[in-house]
């Protein structure tokens, strides 16, 4: 019997939407989404075993081998720097990237200060469109920076947009699309080619399907 595939899932909302993909390529999805503490979740008769993980350390996992395979948002990607395949969008998890600020409010004079957990890709965002801005990391709950004068402006992810409409706050910019990305350990993908194969033309079946 050949070693199982590792693979690092998000834990929350994205465990749930990739769930129905993963039980495609025969994951015991009752496993996946079992209510309870466990971190490593093993569904052998799939040759699987999955490791929950915060999701941003889903990337670091996957890069130094420890998974084979993981399941990220573009954000999480895009805001660091990682030696790792994206193979397959899942096409799960969609939202995007803005800018935001009050609505109705002017632009002050001078540098705007813009507050965001993606400190990375706000400074690319503003040095892409030449205009300087002073970008300061915050770690939740963005949308409170401008109504309370921390910052002119935020970069972060909108979904549905109800949080910024019920903080009084208007989308100005999309910075880009975000979904979420299987991605894979390089040496991995080399050396276990055919697993992962076969499991990628398993998800990309599923994916298409949903479409
Ligand atoms: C995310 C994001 C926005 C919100 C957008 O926050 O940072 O605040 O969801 O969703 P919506 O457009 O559907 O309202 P999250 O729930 O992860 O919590 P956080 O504020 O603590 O980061």
């Amino acid at each position: 019997m050949t070693e199982s595939l590792t693979i690092a899932l998000p834990k929350g909302r994205v465990l749930r939407a990739v769930a129905p993909l993963l039980a495609r390529a025969g994951a015991d999805v009752d496993l996946l989404l079992a209510d309870d503490r466990t971190l490593v979740r093993e569904s052998a008769s799939a040759g699987l075993r999955f490791l929950l993980l915060k999701p941003d350390d889903v990337p670091t996992y996957v890069e130094y081998g420890a998974a084979d395979l993981g399941v990220c948002g573009r954000d999480v990607l895009m805001e660091r720097s990682c030696e790792i395949y994206q193979p397959l969008d899942l096409g799960v998890g969609r939202c995007r990237m803005v800018v935001a600020g009050v609505a109705g409010r002017a632009m002050p004079a001078g540098v705007p200060r813009v507050a965001t957990k993606y400190p990375r890709i706000a400074a690319n965002h503003f040095a892409r469109r030449g205009v300087q801005a002073d970008v300061v990391y915050v770690q939740g709950s963005v949308e409170l920076a401008p109504i309370t004068g921390l910052a002119d402006l935020i970069v972060d992810l909108v979904e549905t947009g109800a949080t910024l409409e019920q903080n009084g706050l208007i989308e100005l910019e999309t910075v880009a699309p975000v979904s979420c990305v299987l991605v894979a350990n390089r040496a991995a993908f080399k050396l276990r080619h055919d697993r992962v194969r076969a499991l990628l033309d398993v998800l990309r079946a599923a994916v298409n399907a949903a479409k």
